[in-house]
């Protein structure tokens, strides 16, 4: 049995009087819900006052990107090894904001995920198509390039080592989601190809809130969520993180 993962993407916000509002709301009916593992992932230069923050919770830490390189004349960038001594577990990697806005290829997208491992964390793979790639047909094919890039470097093993996470663009800070059904025809895809690493959790994102989620998360295929707008709201993350129980 796949257990139940649940992350929050604060993307580039919060301050440091906005994310203790956050988790002293958030951290003491958390810990009621059990079966779930829950994670925040906050901007870099949070990321030390978050960990203090999560110090005594079972909330781990993840960080949003990073550069494959562990360390060097990379001006600006964060390597795995110091997200790791700043307590880090999860990092996301391929998110279609970095893909679209920065330019990320697949093939940069696989050499973090490796850098991840490397590292000893954990990758989160985020892969999606956007709403011409759905209408024109190509949706399958894109997401298998984009999960078929990560196992040509790390292999099954490596794969399985991480998680994915489906986002479609469409559906990310639209309001608009992907219907259960649809999010589940497309994890039982990705699924499929992954063979050897099938038992790899695959979670769904993009306007995942409290009155979708329970929906969302009963399919077969869906092992949690990556969330966005929805776990900057204490009360909105929770609920979402109850609804994984
Ligand atoms: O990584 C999470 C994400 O892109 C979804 O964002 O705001 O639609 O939940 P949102």
């Amino acid at each position: 049995m796949r257990g139940k993962l649940v992350i929050g993407n604060w993307k580039m916000n919060g301050s440091l009087d906005a994310n203790r509002r956050l988790l002293q709301e958030l951290l003491p009916p958390l810990a009621a819900v059990k079966g779930v593992e829950v994670a925040v992932c906050p901007p870099f230069p949070y990321l030390a006052q978050v960990c203090a923050l999560l110090e005594g919770s079972s909330v781990a830490l993840g960080a949003q990107n990073l550069h494959s390189a562990g360390q060097g004349a990379f001006t600006g960038e964060v390597g795995a090894g110091m997200l790791e001594e700043l307590g880090c577990r999860y990092v996301l990697v391929g998110h279609s904001e970095r893909r679209s806005l920065f330019g990320e290829s697949d093939e940069t997208v696989a050499e973090k995920f490796e850098a991840v491992l490397r590292a000893g964390l954990v990758p989160v793979l985020c892969v999606g198509e956007t709403l011409a790639q759905r209408r024109d047909g190509s949706a399958e094919a894109v997401i298998a390039g984009q999960v078929r890039a990560v196992l040509q470097r790390v292999g099954g093993a490596g794969i399985a080592a991480g998680v994915i996470a489906y986002e479609p663009v469409w559906a990310i800070g639209t309001g608009e989601t992907a219907n259960p059904e649809q999010a589940q025809a497309v994890h039982r895809h990705i699924r499929a190809l992954l063979g050897e690493a099938a038992a790899t959790p695959i979670l769904y994102g993009g306007s995942v809130k409290p009155d979708n989620a329970a929906a969302l998360f009963a399919q077969p295929d869906i092992d949690g969520g990556l969330i966005g707008g929805a776990s900057l709201e204490a009360a909105s993350f929770l609920a979402i993180c109850r609804a994984a129980q």
